[in-house]
């Protein structure tokens, strides 16, 4: 079904849509209400309960799902079919994390070998670096690590990373480059040896203008310490990517080079080659836990039923709240600093896969898809746009994510962050009986609460696999192809363009605004030369 909003269970839950009563009124009709709408798995508690969600629309948005034959495409999606079906190819995250002994096929071809052959590679080099049998082309061991790349390639890696800090090794510091503004890399070679850093340059394609603009700068940079000795980029780069080719001629060496294949998206490769940085940091070890946590998470998104079933429920109450509720904006704030990157890694993760307005059938999509996403960690979060979301004209909801329990935090730290976490879940949602205009607060604002036993590798992994396989269930009910990113080529394709003008002096031919915007700067760079001469 392309359409749909055709379906039966579209059309019953726009009709319940108005008869929706406030949250706290549902709270009150019903004791049992957190009990019935959370949601537990071993080390996790997902409360939905304050969410505009009845017993009935809960029932319909699973019929709803049903009828928009997730099933199947869930099936289709873990039997390594074409899902990206734009790029023909499956998309098949899910076997970067199975089991040495599990069967995941893509092109009728087992694929979990290949998978565990490179993070076998990958264990025994992070684990030379760590030890530091693995040194520098000057013979000093590894005092830090810079990831280059963008997109799914940085934000993955530096979300675990951080999350993960208190497992890093004590002698490692890792810094993520990503953006082509020179001041980025710089201001990180500004304070390292390039006797004691490896880069690994982290891209599937190994072409992305940023990454290989910055991976040249920081070869000319290793290279002008060693004299131009070649033997050098070999001790000081990696590369991971499944541009085999282009890594050979930037002249990283072949053992150096840690391959996956292209059923992996970008926004979904952390836990391929892609995480090498995050695995040498917090070890292998962390990173197979982070990997199995995502496995369990596989595990319940397949075979739980759909109403108890931990990414189906989030994902269609986004649905809910975005078509139904007509709630553009989803918020995300981690109650945790190590969690810092999470609503970069969400945003990418949810706007690139469903910020889309055609069907997989290839007609204009009847109804809104993906939402805004946006967040920062709380408390922080708090005192920047907490006021938007109590007292502004629009209602956006919330997820807020947290653990009991973290290595980092000393006790009074953390119930003074959950019971802010808790606090701001509650308000929002009850609001208050204030009659001073400017400080009543409506309330009725909806939130969802994933809370864990404990912030580690395992619930890292979960988490992140959670929000992937929401975001799948999203797209199969929208019937759009959540992994494929057309629409971020049409300006690359154009800055190629603005580029050589800019080299030749000349502006061509474009919109008034472009060319006067091209010609001020063209003049402004003559200017700075002529200066500089
Ligand atoms: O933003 C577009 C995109 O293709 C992302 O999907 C991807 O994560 C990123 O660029 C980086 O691509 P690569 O890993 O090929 O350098």
């Amino acid at each position: 079904m392309d359409d749909v909003t055709q379906l039966a269970a579209w059309q019953a839950l726009d009709a319940a849509r108005r008869a929706t009563p406030a949250l706290k009124d549902m709270f009150r009709d019903d004791p049992e209400r957190f009990a019935k709408f959370s949601v537990r798995l071993p080390g996790l508690l997902a409360d939905f309960s304050k969410n505009p969600v009845t017993d009935e629309v809960r029932h319909l948005l699973v019929r709803l799902a049903e009828e928009a034959g997730l099933d199947e495409k869930r099936r289709a999606f873990f039997a390594g079919e074409n899902v990206n079906s734009t790029e023909d190819r499956p998309a098949l995250h899910m076997a970067l994390r199975a089991p040495a002994q599990s069967v995941l096929k893509a092109g009728g071809q087992n694929v979990v070998p290949e998978v565990h052959q490179t993070l076998n590679r990958m264990r025994s080099f992070a684990e030379a670096v760590r030890s530091g049998a693995w040194h520098g082309h000057g013979g000093q061991e590894i005092t830090d690590i810079v990831n280059i790349g963008i997109g799914g390639s940085h934000l993955g890696p530096q979300l675990a990373t951080e999350a993960l800090s208190f497992y890093h090794h004590p002698r490692l510091s890792c810094h993520y480059v990503s953006n082509a503004d020179a001041s980025d890399l710089a201001r990180v070679l500004a304070r390292l040896s390039p006797e004691s850093t490896l880069f690994i340059v982290a891209s599937k394609t190994f072409t992305t203008a940023e990454t290989m603009l910055n991976a040249h700068i920081a070869r000319d940079w290793v290279l002008s310490h060693y004299k131009g000795d070649m033997e050098a980029v070999s001790r000081h780069f990696a590369a991971a990517s499944t541009n085999g080719a282009a890594v050979r001629d930037f002249g990283i060496a072949a053992h150096n080079m840690f391959p996956f294949a292209d059923w992996v998206g970008g926004r979904y490769s952390v836990w391929s080659a892609i995480g090498l940085s995050t695995m040498i940091m917090a070890g292998p070890e962390r990173f197979s836990d982070m990997l199995a946590g995502a496995n369990e998470m596989d595990a319940h998104f397949r075979t739980a039923p759909f109403e108890a079933n931990l990414p189906v429920m989030l994902a269609l109450i986004g649905i809910w709240h975005r078509n139904f509720m007509g709630y553009a904006a989803q918020a995300v704030i981690p109650y945790h600093a190590v969690l810092r990157r999470l609503p970069a890694y969400l945003q990418q993760l949810d706007m690139e896969s469903n910020g889309k307005s055609v069907t997989k059938g290839g007609h204009p999509v009847a109804t809104a898809t993906g939402p805004l996403v946006f967040g920062e960690p709380g408390t922080d979060a708090q005192h920047v746009f907490f006021q938007w979301l109590h007292q502004g004209t629009d209602i956006a909801p919330v997820d807020f994510v947290a653990a009991v329990d973290t290595e980092f935090e000393t006790p009074p730290q953390q119930k003074m962050l959950l019971a802010n976490l808790l606090a701001q879940a509650e308000a929002l949602m009850e609001g208050n009986g204030e009659t001073a205009a400017h400080k009543h607060h409506p309330g009725n604002r909806p939130s969802t609460i994933l809370l864990f036993d404990r912030l580690d590798a395992q619930s890292l992994g979960m988490l992140m696999a959670l929000y992937e396989h929401k975001v799948f269930v999203q797209g199969a009910i929208w019937n759009v192809n959540s992994f494929d990113q057309w629409g971020v080529n049409l300006g690359k394709a154009m800055a190629k363009t603005l580029e050589l003008e800019m080299e030749a002096g000349v502006a061509g031919p474009h919109d008034s605004s472009t060319r006067g915007l091209l010609t001020h700067i063209i003049a402004k760079t003559g200017e700075r030369l002529q200066e500089a001469a």
